[in-house]
């Protein structure tokens, strides 16, 4: 089955029992437990010998119907969903290190929530980290022979700098060392690429973002390869980070159209970047689909032709905090909001808020400049996404 059709289908439709109506949709199932006519029944599903629900920390029906959406739309072997994105990332890091040596290698250009959690959650508690260009594969072979990780974690799509990474060959270098790979493939989507079919292990996303797509859900996803699904759902049935099942519902729902809204967002956000490079108030605009983007040959190589992101990035020429906060101030219809992917466009200023938590210094090594702005693109017409964006950067026009 194509992408489009598991978007609609897969984990819809669980037969509710011989001659029991069965609902279109995936029903909301809020219930904590699961109780058999007999005790000996629920012995039986505790053991996993036969099919059921006991605990909700386990599994519950909702939630075991999205996993196998998500495990279908990425390809893998199982899914776990969980309360957050950065729930995801920690429980990903923890499955890959469990039996490997706690030594991590990551990319240098990442989520800021997610720097912050390899040195201010893992690294506390015995687990250091390498940042490297992941672009760079000799600085990551090097890196890799010479911290021998136990684990790898790139994005697929940086944030917010939009450095694409060779996975396929990153892969390759990990399975010959022994480490796992962790990508978290959350602005690129199972639309674009789907990592475990190019080799890493684990991949993660933020539900939160294209995947529900509408602003109204916190979530996070585990995919993972065989070899690490058991030791996944063990850990995630301990410490129980579940996603609650009106989450789960609504990500469900949010699914169905996610290949549309994302080709719409990626075609929006190509015509934008096409406009902005055209302005004279903008220095340099960062986009997947630019001919002259430094990994267009990895672009064309991984992605699918003409569907390469929905994300764009710009610095505004000779701004610092207080234009950028101005230019933001005078938007009328793209939202000033602190997250991406949903079906309206959004804006976010990185320096205050996904990289926040960085220093200045830090930002700046990683070439996050305080004129630079990040654009979700949404589903609206991309002319008034354009318009909006023209008369904010013209006030005076
Ligand atoms: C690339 C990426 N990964 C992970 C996360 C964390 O997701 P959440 O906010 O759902 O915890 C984010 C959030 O912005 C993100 O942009």
């Amino acid at each position: 089955m194509k992408l489009h059709t598991k978007a609609v289908h897969a984990g819809d439709r669980k037969s509710q029992g011989p001659g029991r109506p069965i609902p279109v949709t995936t029903p909301i199932v809020t219930a904590s437990s699961f109780v058999y006519d007999t005790i000996e029944t629920t012995d039986k599903v505790f053991a996993h010998e036969v099919p059921g629900y006991a605990y909700a920390r386990y599994d519950s029906p909702t939630l075991n119907a999205l996993d196998e959406l998500c495990t279908a739309l990425e390809n893998g072997h199982g899914a776990l969903t969980c309360s957050t994105g950065m729930a995801a990332l920690e429980i990903a890091l923890k499955t890959a290190l469990l039996d490997r040596r706690k030594k991590v290698v990551a990319a240098s250009a990442l989520y800021g929530a997610t720097i912050n959690l390899l040195l201010k959650v893992f690294e506390p508690f015995g687990v250091e980290t390498t940042f490297v260009d992941i672009c760079d594969l000799d600085k990551v072979a090097a890196a890799i022979d010479e911290e021998k990780p136990g684990a790898v974690l790139m994005e697929t799509i940086s944030n917010p700098l939009l450095r694409v990474g060779a996975i396929d060959k990153v892969a390759a270098l990990c399975q010959a060392a022994g480490a796992a790979l962790i990508v978290d493939n959350t602005f690129a989507t199972p639309l674009l690429c789907r990592p475990i079919e190019l080799g890493a292990n684990l991949v993660v996303h933020s539900l939160t973002k294209y995947l529900a797509g509408h602003g109204d859900v916190m979530g996070g996803l585990i995919v993972s390869d065989q070899a690490h699904f058991d030791s996944l759902r063990s850990l995630s049935r301990t410490y129980g980070p579940v996603l609650g099942p009106f989450e789960a519902y609504l990500t469900m729902r949010g699914i169905k159209t996610f290949p549309l809204r994302m080709e719409r967002q990626c075609a929006n956000a190509r015509k934008i970047a096409a406009a902005l490079g055209q302005n004279p108030k903008i220095e340099r605009v960062y986009f997947t689909g630019d001919p002259s983007h430094p990994d267009a040959s990895t672009i064309q190589r991984l992605f699918p032709a003409d569907t390469v992101g929905a994300m764009v990035s710009f610095d505004i020429r000779g701004a610092g905090r207080e234009e950028v906060f101005a230019f933001m101030n005078r938007l009328r219809l793209i939202v000033k909001g602190t997250s991406l992917g949903d079906v309206h466009s959004l804006m976010l200023y990185p320096a205050i808020a996904s990289h926040r938590d960085l220093s200045p210094k830090q930002r700046e090594r990683l070439g996050i400049r305080d004129s630079l702005v990040r654009l979700s693109a949404g589903i609206e017409d991309a002319d008034d996404i354009i318009a909006d964006l023209t008369q904010a950067l013209s006030p005076s026009a």
